[in-house]
């Protein structure tokens, strides 16, 4: 690697997309198409036996007993949710820093979302905010592993359990195989809800998502709400929705889930790099990383006063990036009616105005490392920027 990444070097500077699809899917793709080459004679399209196969596989990986396979990331959060009998009226403690299905899920659900300003620590849920927010009413705690972080899970699980054992739901769908204080994403607390949205750690040929949990009960509630409430043939005992995980989707991720844990490393890697590299430039924060927390890197997010200057900077040059998430969610249009103001949440209105997503992928190279840090070389060092 080059000593000085802004010096001009006679290469070309790299193109680099802020997530790469086709590169990932170059090997595994022929190899899933197979698969679905032989499930089309079968027809087994509905809960076809990779459905189960996949399950079983993830559950596994999670250290749970059961996982039950569903068709997206805010499906997984409403039927979890679903599955611990929240009524109208409950109130379920979530982050106001997150993408927006985390609190879209509580309202689907019936619950009223209660919203608490995350942390500086780790831009996760604030657990003395979470303490303040308790009430009489609370059914759940729902903290989100956000940009691929666990949340403080320890000492969340200590405070729901003084709260009379409510549940601790995680949003972990930015975090397949994250890690922090021996606790591992999905497993960590009483549910895990994890989307496979495309571009997630561990993504699906389209939208799919699925529930981690320990407890049979729940995760058998969970089967029946994704299938008409059905608990067996016939038998509709409650209400039920149309969710369940596509058996082309299983089929993918069968093929990806043993890959997982090499592309996370890989991610690690590139977050490695740009953190001894951007340190110390110009007003460039570095995403904060607790001791004893070990992220899978789903967004490597900076902190920089003007990101959508920096974004258009980046992209002159030939550099990705992305916003997750510009406009914190109590500040959202859908969620008005709840009646939160400007300045409620002060961490999550700072990180929210000034976030900016750096290009990471597992297949990302060190030249187009080095392109990233030589352009962001370049815009923290040219005067008129
Ligand atoms: C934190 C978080 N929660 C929930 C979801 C919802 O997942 P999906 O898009 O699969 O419904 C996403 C996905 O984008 C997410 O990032």
């Amino acid at each position: 690697m080059r000593e000085n990444a802004s010096e001009p070097s006679g290469e070309r500077a790299p193109t680099v997309p802020l997530v790469d699809l086709p590169l990932l899917h170059r090997t595994i793709g022929p190899k899933i198409l197979d698969d679905v080459a032989t499930l089309i004679q079968t027809g087994a399209f509905i809960n076809g036996p990779a459905v189960s196969r996949f399950e079983e596989a993830f559950a596994d990986y999670c250290g749970t007993e059961a996982c039950v396979g569903l068709s997206s990331g805010l499906d997984a959060l409403r039927l979890g949710l679903l599955g611990f009998g929240l009524e109208r009226g409950d109130e379920v403690v979530a982050p106001a820093h997150t993408f927006i299905a985390t609190v879209e899920a509580v309202r689907q659900a019936g619950a009223l979302p209660v919203l608490v300003d995350i942390s500086e620590a780790d831009h996760n849920i604030d657990p003395e905010g979470v303490k303040a927010a308790l009430t009489t009413n609370t059914r759940a705690l729902l903290p989100v592993h956000l940009y691929g972080q666990l949340a403080d899970m320890r000492r969340l699980v200590a405070i729901a359990h003084h709260a009379g054992g409510i549940p601790v739901i995680e949003d972990a769908a930015q975090a397949h195989g994250a890690e922090r204080d021996g606790l591992r994403a999905g497993g960590a607390g009483a549910l895990g809800a994890f989307s496979f949205y495309p571009t997630k750690n561990l993504g699906a040929l389209g939208d799919a998502g699925a529930v981690t949990t320990d407890d049979p009960q729940v995760a058998a509630r969970v089967r029946a709400l994704r299938e008409h409430g059905k608990l067996e043939k016939n038998d509709h005992a409650i209400d039920g929705y149309t969710a369940r995980l596509d058996t082309i989707q299983a089929l993918a991720l069968l093929h990806k889930l043993p890959l997982l844990d090499g592309w996370n490393d890989k991610r690690c890697s590139a977050a490695e790099f740009y953190t001894y590299h951007l340190s110390g430039l110009g007003d460039l924060q570095l995403p904060p990383v607790p001791e004893g927390s070990r992220p899978v890197w789903h967004l490597f997010v900076i902190r920089t006063a003007d990101p959508d200057r920096l974004a258009s900077f980046l992209a002159a040059r030939g550099v990705g990036s992305g916003r997750h998430y510009p406009r914190p969610v109590h500040l959202t249009s859908a969620l008005a009616h709840l009646g939160y103001r400007p300045g409620e949440f002060p961490v999550s209105e700072a990180v929210a105005a000034e976030c900016l997503s750096l290009p990471i992928h597992p297949g990302i190279s060190e030249h187009q490392l080095e392109g990233v840090v030589a352009a962001l070389r370049l815009y923290f060092s040219s005067p008129r920027r």
